[in-house]
């Protein structure tokens, strides 16, 4: 139990009819960050709320850096920081005043506060802001200085709630790397996150949640294997699909095949060559060779031969590139 930053099992917590977690089980091993992966809605704020007690679950339990949520919220608070998903910032004061304000608030010396506050501005990536009101600061710089907030008390356990949406490519790539830092020096950390390369880039494993459900969970690696095990079956089917389709109609009529290779079966190129291989495997195989006055259907297993070659050309070169698509996740 001691060697989980985060223990939750069964969490549930319904506001009116909506069910915004469903029971739900993470677990975060120290000095491991875990990405909570999911749309808008799909209970990841909720999650934090309750893991940094700011609101009660209905069912369940949770342990933070081995201390309760429900029978300790206090001695929780002590241990971690919080990075809301709506920047919580003093907009009057500067960057290095609100980091100052939130260290003698926690009650360190005006020493202390002001080393700890320029400690975190420089690697939060705030130098060149620090003296200036945070109502001047991009979206991406009033991030990183909430961020940075939330590590004043050096925190065993980080949470970040959608650290990077809304921010522009710039903002991001700044944030990840101080978040990269982060999880460089040790700090448990839970992120949530609507972005798959967010949690790639940033996560050890995982959870995808959905509708207040847990409905994958694993590292990058094992979700894309995932992922791609569902979409080369998928492409590999596709190219099959049409062959087969040709040479099963050769020997089955149409009429009593399945709807769906039927629809396929009677599309005109299979048609014809279905034709033209009955023609001339099963009705009328020449006692002579070759067949006095030509083969039987001659242009129609022309068109056959040349429009499978003509799907074929077309699929199996978009089921590489889809297939290098998803590879290259
Ligand atoms: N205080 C609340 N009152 C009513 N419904 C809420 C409240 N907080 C969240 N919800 C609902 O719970 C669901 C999950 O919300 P939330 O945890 O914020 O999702 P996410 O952070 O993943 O976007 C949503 O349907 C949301 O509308
Ligand atoms: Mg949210």
């Amino acid at each position: 139990m001691s060697a989980l930053a985060v223990e939750a099992e069964g969490l549930v917590k319904t506001f009116g009819s909506t069910r915004a977690l469903d029971g739900i089980d993470l677990q975060i091993p120290q000095g491991t960050v875990l990405g909570l992966l999911g749309p808008n809605g799909a209970g990841k704020t909720t999650a934090v709320r309750i893991l940094s007690t700011l609101l009660r679950p209905d069912a369940g339990r949770a342990q933070v850096a081995g201390v309760d949520v429900l029978t300790d919220p206090h001695g929780v608070r002590g241990k971690i920081g919080l990075a809301g998903q709506y920047a919580a910032v003093d907009a009057n004061l500067t960057g290095f005043e609100n980091l100052y304000m939130i260290g003698r608030l926690y009650g360190m010396s005006r020493r202390q506060a002001r080393s700890r506050a320029r400690v975190l501005i420089t690697r939060c990536r705030l130098d060149e802001a620090a003296e200036r009101t945070a109502k001047t600061y991009s979206g991406g710089m009033r991030r990183r200085l909430d961020l940075a907030g939330a590590l004043v008390a050096n925190p065993e356990v980080v949470m970040l709630d959608e650290p990077t949406t809304g921010l522009d490519p710039r903002g991001r790539l700044d944030t990840w790397e101080v978040i990269a830092e982060l999880v460089a020096d040790g700090a448990d950390v839970l992120l949530t996150t609507q972005y798959l390369e967010e949690a790639d880039h940033l996560a050890d494993t995982i959870a995808v949640i959905d509708r207040g459900r847990v409905i994958a969970r694993g590292t990058s690696n094992e979700l894309k294997a995932q992922c791609h095990t569902v979409e080369v079956a998928q492409s590999a089917g596709l190219i099959w699909l049409f062959p087969l389709t040709f040479v099963s109609s050769a020997f089955v009529p149409t009429g009593n095949m399945p709807a769906v290779l039927k629809v396929a079966a009677e599309w005109n190129p299979v048609t014809a060559a279905a034709d033209a291989s009955r023609e001339l495997f099963a009705n009328t195989v020449p006692a002579t060779f070759p067949p006095p006055g030509g083969w039987p259907g001659e242009h129609s297993v022309l068109y056959a031969v040349l429009s499978s070659v003509a799907i074929i050309a077309v699929f199996a070169p978009l089921t590489v590139v889809r297939y290098r698509r998803v590879a290259r996740r």
